[in-house]
């Protein structure tokens, strides 16, 4: 970590107190001019850093910016060892983490861009990822896992969104199977789990788990493709200081805690309890056309169960489905 880092976690730790440049440089054992240096650049990136004549400095309101000392003291104590990569700008940080993975990055690694400039979606869509008003992380796991159950690790993503949403925005979520979480009926964040798996073995070698989170609407609003189903957690002009810092330490905290405790699954009901399509009509997307159905139930591996008009039934494992309400045409004109 860059003396400028240490300085602001040691100005986060203080809470709202004067600490000395004295005591920083001897904490951190670094001169006072390069305290003062770090000051200086903090001030610049838009910290508010006031000095207080024979007191010393005070941070009295978090930046607006990403930030790997804000994001690592937001973060449960047992998981601040974890290497944060923050970018100003990515094609996208699924990718960059995943040339860090193969360059032997440990588990729980994390990367966070400003902006993506081709950000991963599923089913290779482009996930929108406009500068400084969303977040675009991505996170390194080295699972022992069948590959059967990757979907659990991308279920337990969707409720830690969840969670960290209602806790930080004050919001209601649901889970749209699989993992897409709404609010408010739009959708405001989607995740994109991808595997590296070993030939010799046919073992899993490392699991990507990329989150994206509209945090506000992007000046102008969404592009006229995404109206109709993206939203964001607050309007434009309304991001609460510091919230895309404050989300990334909930998110991965309530990740990981969930992680540690596979094969138990302790996330299953509230995955459960979210769920936006079942009781509805939907519509399966296959290969072979898109067929009508309603969703009855998820099963305890995050199987989506559902009854097609014929009255078959099926447990769907991956895929893609739209519930009725978010389709332009009538769900009563597919099959
Ligand atoms: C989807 O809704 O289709 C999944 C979107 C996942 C987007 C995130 S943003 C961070 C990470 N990096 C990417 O390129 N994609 C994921």
């Amino acid at each position: 970590m860059k003396v400028k880092e240490k300085v602001l976690e040691l100005l986060l730790e203080a809470e709202g107190k004067t600490v000395s440049g004295q005591e920083m440089a001897e904490r951190l054992q670094v001169s006072r001019n390069a305290v003062w240096k770090a000051i200086q650049a903090l001030q610049k990136e838009g910290y508010w850093i006031e000095g207080v004549t024979k007191k010393g400095y005070v941070l009295l309101k978090e930046s607006s910016r990403l930030s790997e000392a804000v994001i690592r003291n937001h973060l449960k104590k047992e998981y601040r060892h974890c290497p944060i990569h923050i970018y100003k700008e990515l094609d996208s940080t699924n990718m960059t983490l995943k040339q860090l993975a193969e360059e032997g990055a440990p588990e729980g690694t994390i990367v966070l861009a400003e902006m993506q400039k081709e950000g991963r979606g599923r089913m290779g869509r482009v996930f929108y990822s406009p500068a400084e008003t969303g977040l675009y992380m991505s996170m390194l796991l080295r699972p022992n896992l069948p590959v059967q159950d990757l979907q659990m690790i991308t279920a337990a993503a969707a409720v830690a969104a969840a969670e960290a949403l209602e806790a930080t925005a004050g919001i209601e979520t649901k889970i749209k199977w699989v993992n897409d979480v709404y609010a408010h009926g739009k959708k405001v964040s989607g995740i994109l789990t991808e595997a590296s798996l070993s030939i010799e073995t046919g073992s899993v070698d490392f699991v990507i788990v990329g989150i994206g989170v509209n945090v506000m609407e992007p000046e102008g609003g969404f592009p006229k493709r995404l109206k109709k189903k993206a939203g964001a957690l607050c309007k434009e002009g309304e991001m609460q200081e510091g919230i895309r810092n404050l989300l990334a330490g909930e998110i991965v905290t309530r990740f990981f805690d969930f992680y540690h405790t596979f094969p138990k699954y302790n996330f299953l009901d509230a995955y459960k309890s979210r769920s936006f399509v079942v009781g509805k009509e939907i519509i399966v997307h296959k290969a072979e056309g898109d067929i009508k159905a309603k969703a009855l139930g998820v099963d305890d591996k995050c199987g989506l169960h559902v009854v097609y008009g014929n009255g078959q039934h099926e447990i769907l494992r991956s895929g893609e489905i739209s519930a009725c309400q978010d389709l332009s045409e009538s769900c009563s004109d597919i099959v």
